[in-house]
C-alpha cells in the first residue's frame, strides 16, 4: 500500500480532507434553515445552491494542495482515471434532507490510489460528528476509537437502508426489505454516506442500498473495513467504488443477508 502523499503546503491528506470537509460543512451550516431554491434533478432527488457552493469550496483547496491529483465529484463529474491518485468528493449528501432542515447530511471526502480507497472521512456538520479511517490505522469517531456492531443474525440488527432514486429498483428493495423482516428495525435516512458511517460504527448492524455512485460509497468503504466490517457488492463480491450495490456492516449479517439476497430480483 503506497504511503499517503504529503500536499504543496507540506499537509497530511488527512489534514487536506479534514480542512476540506469543515470548509464544505461551514458553507452548509450557513444556509442550513433557510429557504433552500431548489432544483429537480429527478423525482426526489435536488440540487442547491449550497451543493454547488460546497463543491467549489472542497475543488478549490484539493487544486492548491494536490494539483497533480485526479478529481472526481459529484456536480463536475466527468471520466475521472481510476489508476493513480483520485479524490473522491460528494460535497453535500442527503441534499433532500438538507432542504428540509433534516440534519442528516455529511460531506464525503476519499482518497483513491488505483481504485483503491485509502482514505476516507464522512462529516456531518449539524450534529459535528467526524468519521474518519485510514487503511491500516483503524476507523475514529470525533478521535475516538469505533468499531461495527457484533450482530451476528440479521434477525439482531438494525438495518439501514435508502431508496435512491430509480423507481423500480428501490421497489425491488422494497420487496428485500419485507422479505427480510422482522428484524430489530429498518432505518431509511436519506444519506448513505452517513448510513454507511454509521455502519462502520455499530449505530447501525448493516446498510444496505441497490444503487451508488462511487461519491456516495469511496468514503464509506475505508470507514466500514477499518472498523472491522464486511464490505460487499450486490453479488457478494468486495465492493469497490464503482459498484453499482453496496450491503457493508458486522460481518456475519452482512453473509447471512447476501445469502438470502442470493437469487432476488434486489441483484438486478
Ligand atoms: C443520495 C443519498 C440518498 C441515496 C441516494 C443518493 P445525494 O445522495 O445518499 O440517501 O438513497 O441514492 O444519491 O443526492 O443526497 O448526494
Ligand atoms: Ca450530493
Ligand atoms: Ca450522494
Amino acid at each position: 500500500m503506497p504511503e499517503l502523499p504529503q500536499s504543496a503546503s507540506g499537509r497530511t491528506a488527512a489534514e487536506v480532507a479534514r480542512a476540506c470537509a469543515r470548509e464544505a460543512g461551514r458553507i452548509a451550516m450557513a444556509a442550513f434553515g433557510a429557504r433552500q431554491d431548489v432544483r429537480v434533478k429527478g423525482r426526489g432527488n435536488f440540487l442547491t445552491e449550497t451543493d454547488l457552493a460546497a463543491e467549489r469550496a472542497v475543488l478549490e483547496i484539493l487544486r492548491q494542495e494536490y494539483p497533480d491529483h485526479a478529481v472526481l465529484a459529484e456536480e463536475t463529474a466527468g471520466q475521472a482515471p481510476r489508476d493513480g491518485w483520485l479524490w473522491v468528493v460528494d460535497p453535500l449528501d442527503g441534499t433532500h434532507n438538507f432542504s428540509r432542515g433534516i440534519p442528516y447530511f455529511a460531506t464525503n471526502i476519499a482518497l483513491c490510489h488505483d481504485g483503491e480507497p485509502l482514505l476516507g472521512l464522512t462529516y456531518a456538520p449539524a450534529t459535528g460528528e467526524e468519521f474518519f479511517a485510514q487503511r491500516g490505522a483503524g476507523l475514529t469517531v470525533n478521535g475516538q476509537p469505533a468499531r461495527v456492531s457484533t450482530a451476528e443474525r440479521l434477525a439482531d440488527c438494525v438495518l439501514g437502508a435508502d431508496l435512491g432514486y430509480d423507481d423500480a429498483r428501490a421497489a425491488r428493495m422494497l420487496e428485500l426489505l419485507a422479505e427480510v423482516w422482522p428484524v430489530q428495525s429498518v432505518r431509511v435516512m436519506g444519506s448513505a454516506a452517513l448510513g454507511l458511517a454509521y455502519a462502520a460504527c455499530g449505530r447501525y448492524d448493516l446498510f444496505l442500498h441497490h444503487y451508488l455512485y462511487p461519491w456516495d460509497v469511496a468514503a464509506g468503504i475505508v470507514l466500514v473495513a477499518e472498523g472491522g466490517g464486511a464490505v460487499r457488492d450486490r453479488d457478494g463480491g468486495p465492493a469497490t467504488i464503482d459498484s453499482e450495490g453496496i450491503v457493508a456492516g458486522a460481518p456475519g449479517a452482512v453473509e447471512e443477508l447476501l445469502a438470502l439476497a442470493r437469487e432476488r430480483p434486489w441483484r438486478g
